[in-house]
């Protein structure tokens, strides 16, 4: 594994080249980090959850036409993607009110909003990642009008996907953060597709019954669990990191 070229590493997770041209090798980490990194710590098998969590929907994603850089899981910790150019756009889509959304217009966190909510964040560390609209993507050329419509169209279908299927397992999304890529085919046609993860890490899933956060919100307040939190969520999806005789095919609908 060391012999292997690094190509990047973030907070959460490390990419390496991967074994056959135009894939990467993505490694999930078990550090956590909250508010641009102020805040740090370990969630011991949080790497391994992810990896799993992040599989599983974008498996079911690609089953609904989603495109996205997922290609197949290697091992525990690590999945093969697509190499894609990264478009340096956090996209957040909002249900419910909370975090930075309920600070910046004062909105209770748990209030339902009228109609989902997408944010664009340029994704930049010493900035902080501040908020930007359409017309500062565009107008810094982060990303085309054409690539934002189609950010937009697959933020919103993504959405109603996720929704569903959360909801199936007894979690509602409350938001969740996307990021997109640029990935040519052998033709070199361009299309944008999904990229980095979709986990606990970058979404916020409350129980329906009880509104318990079963997301990285466990971490960035101290609640404590986070593990075990990461753990359930996986369980209700029908994923079990530890396989054998127990391990679900499909998830678990709750009544
Ligand atoms: P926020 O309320 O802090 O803006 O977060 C909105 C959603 O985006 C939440 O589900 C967590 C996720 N998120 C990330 O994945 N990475 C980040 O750096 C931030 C700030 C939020």
């Amino acid at each position: 594994m060391s012999r292997r070229k690094q190509i990047y590493e973030g907070k959460a997770k490390i990419l390496y080249e991967g074994p056959e041209p135009g894939t990467l090798v993505q490694y999930f980490k078990d550090d956590a980090t909250a508010f641009n990194a102020k805040k740090k710590g370990v969630i011991t098998g949080k790497g391994v959850l992810n990896n799993r969590i992040s599989e599983y929907l974008m498996m079911r994603l690609e089953e609904v036409g989603v495109p996205t850089h997922f290609v197949r899981r290697l091992n525990m910790r690590e999945q093969l993607v697509r190499e894609v150019e990264i478009v340096p756009i956090e996209v957040v889509v909002r249900n419910v009110a909370a975090g930075s959304f309920s600070q910046r217009y004062g909105v209770p966190e748990g209030q339902a909003l009228p109609r989902s909510i997408v944010e664009y964040y340029y994704k930049n560390d010493e900035l902080g990642d501040p908020m930007v609209a359409e017309e500062h993507i565009t107008a810094f050329g982060w990303a085309s009008t054409q690539d934002l419509d189609d950010i937009m169209a697959l933020s919103l279908r993504i959405n109603d996907f996720l929704t569903g299927l959360f909801l199936g397992v007894g979690l509602k999304l409350i938001d969740f953060k996307l990021e997109f890529g640029r990935h040519w085919n052998e033709h070199d046609e361009m299309r944008i597709v999904l990229a980095d993860e979709i986990s606990p890490d970058t979404s916020r899933l409350w129980d329906v019954k009880t509104n318990e956060k079963m997301d990285k919100d466990r971490f960035r307040r101290d609640l404590g669990n986070v593990e075990e939190a990461y753990r359930e969520v996986a369980r209700r999806l029908g994923i079990f990191p530890e396989g054998g005789p127990q391990d679900l095919k499909g998830p678990k609908t709750m009544q």
